[in-house]
């Protein structure tokens, strides 16, 4: 018999310490399997908190309309005792959103009246979610350190080198597109506001990141962290964090519409800043002037003094050894404003808590890959564009 035989053969010592060591091997790892699932089961019960009510977007998104003093912000250590700031203290100074022949600005939001009263929209987060930003977070969303990122950026400092002198924010309209990029790569155009030597960062803008969404879409995106993304921060509500307080605008919703080169153009109008009195970061999309939440003051450390650094542009990140991705319309700048993709209107907050245009002496282009992508800042334009700059490329070979 056959089975008699294996059983027979088995029954010597090799055999049996083959035998042992497949059912350690199976065993360890179907329970190893399962003890994962388990434990993606549970983070998820802990990300997702119980909803009101549920809102199916067109573009196949889950949103569940949470009680606003439940939302996974206060799950926070830093935020046990937080007191909700519906609005802020004083609106920013300067704001004027002017609208520009150059581009349709996007509206974003949920369609109606949004969530309920008391609360607040926030994207499911699905297990394959879960899965893949798993493995995208040990690739810091946002340093320049990491192998296979790359930029284009406009940097500008503080107005004055005084110790004391900060920033409280920026304000920036960026032209959206949707460059093409692999499964395992990310392309953004963004914002970043920033200080101190362990890195605060608050990131805002526009992303096509398959790793993280599970799809090629363009789509809003906020990012923070308090330590150079060692151990805290995340993208868009994913961690405790952020404080969600609109009931229209959610974080992560996908653009249904983008920018054709050399036709349409539609661009993202926002702003971030520091609130005067309680010192809360806030994030306002435009041209109606959302107030979408806030990063509280309070997880961080050198943010919570204000910025030392702002800067506007685009990163690129993959795998190393892949053709890097394209960035903004995937067109270098040859200044065309239809053509590469584009900043217009960017200024700063300053220290009376106003929008202000950057100071050309005082700022730099940052440009790590000059053949792949480049950034081309024409300064102040005047009128409608203001302090404008092209940036983008087609990616290609451009090594680590
Ligand atoms: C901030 O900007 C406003 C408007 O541009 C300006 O009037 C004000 O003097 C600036 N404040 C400082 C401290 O530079």
């Amino acid at each position: 018999m056959a089975f008699g035989g294996f059983i027979g053969d088995a029954m010597n010592l090799k055999g049996i310490t083959w035998l042992l060591l497949l059912c350690l091997s199976l065993c360890s790892s179907y329970g190893l399997e399962e003890e994962e699932d388990m434990e993606l089961e549970r983070q998820l019960k802990l990300i997702n908190k119980t909803p009101l009510k549920t809102i199916q977007t067109e573009n196949g998104d889950v949103i569940d309309c949470i009680d606003i003093h439940k939302q996974l912000a206060f799950d926070h250590p830093l935020l046990k005792n937080h007191k909700i700031q519906m609005r802020p203290s004083f609106p920013l100074k300067g704001v004027t959103n002017e609208a520009s022949s150059m581009a349709n600005p996007i509206r974003v939001g949920l369609k109606g009246k949004g969530c309920p009263t008391r609360t607040v929209p926030i994207r499911r987060t699905r297990k394959e979610d879960l899965l893949r930003s798993k493995t995208f977070a040990s690739i810091h969303p946002n340093t320049r350190e990491v192998p296979g990122s790359h930029f284009a950026t406009l940097e500008t400092l503080k107005p004055t080198n005084d110790p004391d002198s900060v920033l409280h924010g920026a304000k920036a309209h960026i032209n959206v597109y949707n460059p093409r990029v692999a499964a395992d790569q990310t392309s953004t155009g963004q914002m970043w506001v920033e200080n101190g030597p362990f890195i605060n960062s608050i990131q805002a803008g526009w992303i096509v990141s398959p790793p993280l969404y599970g799809d090629h879409s363009t789509r809003l995106f906020t990012a923070w962290t308090a330590d150079g993304y060692h151990r805290t921060g995340c993208w868009n509500t994913l961690c405790p964090g952020f404080v969600q307080v609109d009931k229209k605008v959610y974080l992560g919703e996908a653009f249904s519409k983008t920018s054709v080169y050399n036709g349409d153009q539609y661009e993202m109008i926002f702003h971030i800043y520091q609130d005067l009195v309680t010192g809360n970061w806030w994030f306002v999309c435009t041209p109606d002037n959302i107030h979408v939440g806030y990063w509280p003051k309070s997880i961080f450390t050198d943010l919570a003094k204000g910025a030392s650094m702002v800067s506007w542009g685009g990163r690129t990140s993959g795998a190393l050894e892949a053709t890097s991705a394209e960035m903004g319309s995937g067109k270098l700048p040859d200044g065309q404003y239809h053509h590469a993709c584009f900043f217009r209107q960017i200024q700063f907050v300053n220290a009376s808590y106003a929008l202000q245009d950057p100071d050309e002496d005082r700022t730099r282009e940052i440009i790590d890959k000059p053949d792949c992508y480049d950034l081309k800042y024409y300064g102040d334009q005047g009128g409608e564009m203001g302090h404008t700059f092209l940036f983008g490329g087609p990616g290609g070979n451009c090594g680590s």
